[in-house]
């Protein structure tokens, strides 16, 4: 069983795909360890309770300075046993000390078609907001390898969704999550926990 933990920021919807995934049998071998956020009250705990998984609010207010919380995270991580990390919505910047130790086991769930729409300032709805404002016709969600870039790593996997004329940020943020994120996120987990995942040269192969 490949142990899971995942890191959340609010409203959870990813990692309610990937408990239902895991629930139901399309996420094999996978036992979610644990939930931890950054932030106090949001729905994602709630979700993690309900389904009886340890959960977790590791928030950067409770530590005097940026490095007792990155501590204090990891250790967290560490005494999960973590096989690997997802970031599903997860809106701090992960340490660099963590991406040394989890290096290839920590993915993340972009919602555009990285390098389109990414990087610093690009997170949440704001990705939206500035993908409407450019134009473009076609968005969607990346997930990827973190490495020491920001939304840099190697990409495991994309999936385009359509703009429509009239989106609204919200509305194009939710056709992004359902037709993109709850999809490739889950597979991804799935993919990595059965050894259809492999990184070479900074790229990821796929195996079936
Ligand atoms: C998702 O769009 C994710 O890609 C982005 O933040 C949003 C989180 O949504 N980074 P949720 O908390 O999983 O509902």
């Amino acid at each position: 069983m490949l142990k899971v933990v995942v890191l959340v920021s609010g409203g959870g919807t990813n990692l309610q795909a990937i408990i239902d995934g895991v629930a139901a049998g399309t996420i094999k071998n996978v036992e979610i360890a644990g939930v931890i956020s950054n932030n106090y009250g949001v729905k994602s705990l709630e979700r993690a309770e309900k389904a009886s998984i340890p959960a977790f609010c590791i928030s950067p207010k409770d530590f005097d300075t940026r490095e007792e919380f990155n501590n204090a995270l990891l250790d967290r991580i560490d005494s999960l046993s973590a096989d690997l990390v997802v970031l599903a919505g997860f809106l701090v910047r992960i340490p660099e000390a963590m991406v040394k130790k989890y290096s290839n086991r920590i993915i993340n769930i972009h919602p555009s078609l990285i390098p389109s729409f990414c990087g610093v300032g690009y997170y949440g709805l704001k990705v939206h907001e500035k993908a409407l404002e450019r134009g473009v016709k076609v968005t969607g969600a990346t997930v990827h390898f973190v490495n020491e870039g920001m939304d840099e790593g190697p990409i495991i996997a994309q999936k385009a969704v359509e703009v429509l004329e009239g989106d609204t940020p919200e509305v194009l943020q939710r056709r992004v999550m359902e037709q993109a994120e709850w999809i490739l996120l889950p597979k991804a987990i799935d993919d990595f926990a059965n050894g259809r995942l492999t990184v070479s040269d900074g790229k990821v192969l796929h195996k079936n």
